[in-house]
């Protein structure tokens, strides 16, 4: 494969990429995604060309392959599938860009993009993993940071559950309670995930949702003074289990919706202890990282610097090849993934 040299040229071979072959119906299969292998890009004039390395699979994902919009737009029928990325400047005409630089981007599950430059930043040399970029330093470190701090607003002795807490969001929205000084616990499926939560990240505990049968009766005693902050990712069922545990004054987050993206919003279980709401002056809030994309700088320097502390730490889940995207993003319905789940591309 040789990529373009210079505006315009035409490139040489091929390159792969995968598209929406057809609308999901419950759990993605692979067959709604379609591999095509298309000519490579041409360098723009003033542009730049990028080689993706990593590329992401997001739950977020699920909501676009449908034709409903939620805060995103559907993706079309045979558009690549949108993500964050990673990758090497290949050959670069603009002026912010080289060849050479990691790039982070949204180039989507495709091999090679090109670009005007906009909505691309070089990945800051602070020596971590360049995937970091799109990971605890990407959307799911910085919606764990503005998710938990200006909604959970955690305080010193406060009790947070946080739930898919071992994943990318989860494991960092935990930590950066601790690091507020509150007591953490997390919901997570296996004793795996459990055992890493209370024994690496040192959570005050860990449900193992796969192994309980009552999660009201679980949280209660894994948090026996009540909950102060929920940070879901998991959906209304989850929400509607710790609702009457909730202390008075308590935030929920509404991160994510992991049980309820497979089906249809109307179909999604409803919330029924919404009494506690008035009893406990309670506050429920979704937020979407974008938002806060002016404050991002900060939030970056805070994580950089909790991680080079020690007080941050995270885990990849990095499946190796192109050809396995859309099994891995599968695979985050099912709990395959443990950590921030990439695939590298070889
Ligand atoms: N609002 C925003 O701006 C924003 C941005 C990014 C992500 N999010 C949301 O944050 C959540 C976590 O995203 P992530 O990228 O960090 O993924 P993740 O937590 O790393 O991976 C997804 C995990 O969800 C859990 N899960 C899957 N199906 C489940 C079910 N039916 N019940 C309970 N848990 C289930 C699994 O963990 P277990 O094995 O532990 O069950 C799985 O590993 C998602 O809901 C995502 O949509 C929101």
């Amino acid at each position: 494969m040789s990529a373009a040299t210079g505006s315009g040229t035409a490139t040489t071979g091929m390159h792969r990429r995968f598209v929406l072959a057809r609308r999901p119906d419950g759990l993605p299969q692979v067959d709604d995604f379609r591999l095509e292998s298309v000519p490579l890009p041409t360098l723009p004039a003033g542009g730049l060309l990028v080689r993706n390395r990593f590329v992401s699979v997001d739950p977020g994902t699920r909501g676009r392959l449908g034709d409903r919009e939620t805060y995103a737009q559907p993706l079309a029928l045979g558009e690549v599938i949108q993500a964050a990325t990673v990758g090497t400047v290949e050959a670069s005409e603009h002026p912010k860009f080289k060849a050479g630089d990691w790039v982070a981007a949204a180039f989507g599950w495709q091999e090679w993009a090109a670009s005007d430059g906009r909505g691309i930043r070089v990945v800051p040399d602070n020596g971590l993993s360049p995937s970091t970029a799109i990971g605890v330093l990407g959307i799911p470190g910085l919606t764990a940071y503005f998710g938990m701090l200006d909604i959970g607003a955690p305080q010193p002795g406060e009790t947070v559950l946080v739930t898919s807490a071992a994943g990318a969001v989860g494991s960092a929205a935990g930590q950066i309670a601790m690091i507020r000084g509150a007591r953490v616990v997390g919901v997570a499926g296996g004793p795996a995930k459990c055992a890493w939560l209370t024994g690496t990240l040192g959570f005050a505990g860990a449900i193992d949702h796969r192994a309980v049968s009552d999660m009201t009766a679980a949280v209660a005693a894994a948090c026996p003074e009540g909950v102060d902050v929920l940070f879901d990712n998991v959906g209304n069922a989850m929400i509607d289990s710790v609702l009457p545990l909730m202390k008075r004054g308590g935030r929920i987050v509404v991160c994510g919706q992991m049980a309820d993206y497979n089906r249809p919003a109307e179909q999604a279980p409803g919330l029924r202890n919404t009494r506690a709401f008035i009893g406990q002056r309670l506050t429920m809030r979704g937020l979407v990282a974008f938002d806060h994309v002016r404050q991002y700088p900060q939030a970056w320097a805070d994580l950089t610097g909790w991680i080079r502390a020690g007080r941050l730490k995270y885990r990849e889940d990095v499946v190796e090849g192109f050809e396995h995207l859309p099994q891995a993003f599968i695979g985050l319905f099912t709990g395959d993934n443990f950590g921030r789940r990439l695939v590298h591309l070889r």
